[in-house]
């Protein structure tokens, strides 16, 4: 085994992807969740997949005494991938204190055990939302950090801020910060996927509930925007792609080649997809009509925002390898388990 990660919010959907790359890579993992927005069957799927079932903790980050337990019962932990947040930004405007609660004691708790229990890699989940609307795209780790548009975006930012000024002499961990585009799809087993609580907030779920006739239409968040077809425009990521991605950063702090104590990578694949083109794409790999309505603009959208991703691609030597066209199938072939198996 190259060594034990603790992951936090593995059972969540980018969560769970990992752990199965990280089991792919001969990593024995942990996982920490406190299922407020996932399910503990998860488990079984990532056993199913990789035949290795991770160890489960149902704790929450914000419980110190919890978390300091199971670092000493576990120990030695290498690294620490910290996923467990609240992520949904309307959410974030309507409750803000639990956003900043939640997502800042979390990663605090986190950043104290690390030190306390000597980690040396700890793999920070961020994301594109931190750039705002950027001025030039594709947009890249340079781009300044704009003023966020919710508290959900505002956590990341201030989070990231945290792990820079705590990044100091004598700490024993590396850090590297990992800013996601919108990552998409499920794993190509049907295993495991995207499994949002009640209406889905992201774009993907809300079309292949449509298209599986669970919701009657999708609404578009407005067409008058300065893009080719008048939607916003994103850049889509495969979900096991940005999965593997994880195991190249824990791989370079674990094997000691960080160029410095915190470094950022976009993940993304450097390609932007409007919402109609989203759209007429997954009708024409999947067959089946998605009936959609033009409404209003959403507020707090960005108008467009891809990725630069060339420092992903040659420093952490990865780069996205599935399609939009494959990875809309594998989010199809995802919702039609959850109805074959009478969960959606
Ligand atoms: C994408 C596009 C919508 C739903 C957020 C977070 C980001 C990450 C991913 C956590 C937008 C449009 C959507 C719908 C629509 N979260 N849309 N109808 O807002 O780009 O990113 O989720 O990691 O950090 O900021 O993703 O999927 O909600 O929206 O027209 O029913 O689809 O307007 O243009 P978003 P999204």
């Amino acid at each position: 085994m190259k060594g034990k990660i603790l992951v936090t919010g593995g059972t969540g959907f980018i969560g769970s992807h990992t752990v199965v790359e990280l089991q792919n890579a001969g990593y024995e993992v942990v996982i920490v969740d406190n299922l407020s927005n996932s399910n503990a069957d998860v488990v079984d799927g990532i056993e199913r997949i990789t035949g290795i079932r991770p160890t489960f903790a149902h704790l929450d980050c914000n419980d110190m005494s919890g978390l300091k337990s199971l670092f000493e019962k576990e120990g030695p932990i290498s690294g620490v991938i910290h996923f467990a947040a609240s992520k949904a930004v309307g959410e974030s405007v309507q409750k803000p204190m639990l956003y900043y609660r939640n997502n800042l004691v979390s990663l605090l708790n986190m950043m104290d055990l690390m030190a306390e229990f000597q980690v040396k890699g700890f793999v920070f989940s961020s994301s594109c939302t931190v750039y705002g609307e950027p001025d030039v795209n594709p947009v890249d780790e340079n781009a300044p950090v704009k003023p966020a548009l919710c508290p959900y975006g505002n956590t990341k930012q201030i989070a990231e801020e945290i792990i820079q000024d705590a990044s100091v002499p004598g700490m024993p961990y590396n850090s590297i910060i990992l800013r996601y585009f919108n990552p998409i799809g499920a794993h190509p087993s049907a295993e495991i996927g995207e499994l949002p609580n009640g209406v889905p907030q992201n774009l993907l779920p809300f079309v292949t509930q449509t298209a599986m006739g669970i919701r009657s239409e999708l609404s578009v968040f407005g067409d008058d925007y300065n893009t080719p077809d008048g939607s916003c425009i994103r850049d889509y990521i495969n979900v096991v792609d940005l999965a593997k991605a994880h195991v190249k950063a824990l791989d370079r702090m674990l094997e000691g080649k960080s160029a410095e104590p915190v470094e950022i990578f976009n993940l993304g694949t450097g390609n932007g997809v409007s919402v109609l083109e989203l759209i007429r794409t997954f009708e024409k790999v999947t067959g089946v009509k998605v009936p959609y309505k033009i409404v209003g603009r959403r507020d707090g959208d960005i108008e467009k925002v891809w990725g630069a991703v060339d420092k992903a691609n040659q420093i952490l030597g990865w780069k996205a390898q599935e399609t939009l066209e494959d990875t809309l199938a594998t989010a199809w072939k995802w919702q039609l388990k959850l109805r074959e198996q009478g969960l959606m």
